[in-house]
């Protein structure tokens, strides 16, 4: 272990107060807010699969569903699996589980982002939607490619500052379908269901994921404060 990697486990250890519950509130709220799309997802599986689940029928996914398939199936794997990469004990108990999984994210998120890129080029949305979301999801499918790679190329020559800032963003990126059902649900009730207003809702949602990723970053692992001296007599 070099003494860099040393230093940033010392730090992570501290992180979230330190070992306990509440090391697990992140990853748990990670998955909290996937899981709605994620079981959507699980949905339009079955329901391509010929269940009767009540999802609204969608023609395109019908004629060719290899890259919806893909897509959900690379998501699921990134928005569940990603949410414990952010458990510090895991990490530091188990470096090789960090490593392993680290790899199938990697293979999972390049999935999820260009079978993103593809149902954007291939299955557009019609008008306003169009306009708005197609740019943002070329823009934000291609940002996370760019940022899974720098990650993964960061950890390969074991410079774990950058590995962890590329990876928050790519994981940030990533997990907008789960901030997407916040700011639809939320705004729609204050700004209604117009189409060019949900496709704004849906690119707000990259806004909030990436300023959050940006302050983690910028944070850093949360240390606990040194445990203070016990008090010296004073001098006479
Ligand atoms: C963990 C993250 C993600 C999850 C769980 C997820 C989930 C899904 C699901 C379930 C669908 C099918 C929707 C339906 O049945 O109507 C879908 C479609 C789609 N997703 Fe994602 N997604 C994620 C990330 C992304 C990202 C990052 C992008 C863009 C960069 C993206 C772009 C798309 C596009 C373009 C479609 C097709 C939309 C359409 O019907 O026109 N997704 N996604």
């Amino acid at each position: 272990m070099t003494p860099h990697t040393s230093t940033v486990l010392r730090a992570e250890q501290h992180q979230a107060g330190g070992p306990g519950r509440s090391s697990w509130l992140v990853p748990a709220a990670l998955v909290a807010l996937g899981t709605v799309p994620v079981v959507a997802g699980s949905l339009r599986l079955a329901d391509l699969s010929g269940a009767a689940t009540g999802m609204p029928v969608d023609p395109r996914y019908d004629a060719s569903p290899l890259p919806v398939v893909t897509h959900i199936v690379c998501a699921t794997v990134f928005a569940i699996v990603g949410a414990f990469q952010f458990a510090p004990r895991l990490r530091q108990r188990r470096p090789a589980w960090h490593r392993r999984a680290g790899r199938v994210l990697v293979v999972a998120g390049l999935g999820v982002a260009l079978s993103a890129l593809w149902l954007n080029q291939f299955f557009p949305r019609a008008e306003a939607s169009r306009e708005v979301l197609y740019p943002l999801r070329l823009a934000f499918g291609t940002a996370m490619v760019v940022t899974i790679v720098l990650g993964f190329r960061a950890a390969r020559r074991r410079d774990f500052t950058r590995h962890r800032a590329w990876m928050i963003r790519s994981y940030a990126i990533g997990l907008v379908a789960g901030t997407q059902v916040l700011t639809l649900g939320l705004g729609a009730r204050i700004l209604g269901t117009h189409d060019v207003t949900t496709a704004l809702l849906m690119a707000f949602a990259w806004v909030v994921n990436l300023a959050v990723a940006e302050r983690a970053i910028r944070t850093g692992p949360r240390r606990r404060r040194a445990p203070e001296r016990s008090a010296q007599p004073a001098s006479p």
